[in-house]
This record gives structure tokens, C-alpha cells and sequence, in this order.
């Protein structure tokens, strides 16, 4: 496999792990189990942290990657993509600041915007999931 096929798949892998862990994270919360809540999410942040290590020396290697296809499953795509984006970016904060208020013990807060925090980090483990296999497995010439 080329080294430009194999960027994207470590980063989809990466960013796989990364989801099951914040879900790991969310059930043992739920269970009481403090300790393994922290370090299940501290695991989740390392892995999108080597995501994001690996994906930008991805994109500064190879640049982005065009879609093949269009008409409507372009457009599924693009707002896949976009809602991709924009959320990917806001979580970066987000995870941050709920970080920040679990180690300052503001666990009420850390609660508060652990609410956002989690789903929003899943959609975008999901839809990043999503678009690797639509840009690299995707049959559309078939579509
Ligand atoms: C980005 C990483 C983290 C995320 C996404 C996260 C997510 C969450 C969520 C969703 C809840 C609420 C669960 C519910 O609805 O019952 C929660 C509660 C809690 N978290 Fe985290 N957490 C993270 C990191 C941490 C860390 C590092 C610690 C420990 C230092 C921690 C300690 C706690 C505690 C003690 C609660 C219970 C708060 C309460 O019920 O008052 N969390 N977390």
C-alpha cells in the first residue's frame, strides 16, 4: 500500500480508538468508576491528538483529496464534509475546557459541558469514518 493510502487509514484507525474510548469513558462514568472515567477520556484525547499529528502531516504531504463523484452523492459529501469541519474544529476547545474544569475538580461544570462535549466528539469520529471510506472505498463510479 502507498504511503498516501496509508496516512488516512493509521488516522481512520486512530480516530476509531479515540471514539471507543470516549464511549468506554461515558459508560464507566455512568457506573461511578471515577478513576477509569479519567483515564479512558485522557486515552481518547492522546489518540485524537495522534490523529490530528497525523492527519496534518497528511495534508501537508498530499494536500486534501477530491471527491470523484457527483450529483447527489456529492452533495451528501459536501454537507457530511462541512459538518465535519466546522465540528472538528469546535471540539478541540470544548475538549479542552472540559479537561480544564474536571482537573480544577469543577465537576458539576466539567458535567455541564461534558454534555456537548461527547456527542459532538462522536459525530465527528463518525462522519470521519464516513468520509474516508466515501473518498477512498467508495464505489461511485458504479452510483
Ligand atoms: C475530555 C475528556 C472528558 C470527557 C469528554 C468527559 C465526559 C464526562 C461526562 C459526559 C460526564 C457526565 C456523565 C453523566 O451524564 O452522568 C462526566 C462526569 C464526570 N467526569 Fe468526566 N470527562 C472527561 C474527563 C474527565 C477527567 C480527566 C476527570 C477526572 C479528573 C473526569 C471526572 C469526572 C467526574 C468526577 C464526573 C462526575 C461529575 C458529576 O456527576 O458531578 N472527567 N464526564
Amino acid at each position: 500500500m502507498e504511503m498516501e493510502e496509508l496516512l488516512p487509514l493509521i488516522d481512520t484507525i486512530l480516530i476509531i480508538i479515540s471514539g471507543t474510548a470516549v464511549i468506554t469513558g461515558f459508560v464507566l462514568i455512568k457506573k461511578k468508576m471515577v478513576d477509569f472515567h479519567k483515564y479512558a477520556m485522557l486515552t481518547a484525547t492522546v489518540f485524537a491528538g495522534l490523529f490530528l499529528i497525523v492527519y496534518v502531516t497528511r495534508y501537508l504531504l498530499y494536500g486534501s483529496k477530491l471527491f470523484v463523484g457527483e450529483g447527489w452523492i456529492l452533495g451528501v459529501y459536501v454537507a457530511i464534509l462541512a459538518s465535519h469541519v466546522i465540528l472538528s474544529i469546535a471540539i478541540i476547545p470544548l475538549v479542552l475546557i472540559t479537561l480544564y474544569r474536571a482537573f480544577t475538580r469543577q465537576f458539576a461544570r466539567h458535567r455541564a459541558i461534558a454534555r456537548y462535549t461527547v456527542p459532538i466528539w462522536l459525530y465527528v469520529v463518525v462522519t470521519g469514518w464516513i468520509i474516508y471510506l466515501m473518498l477512498y472505498h467508495l464505489p461511485v463510479e458504479n452510483l
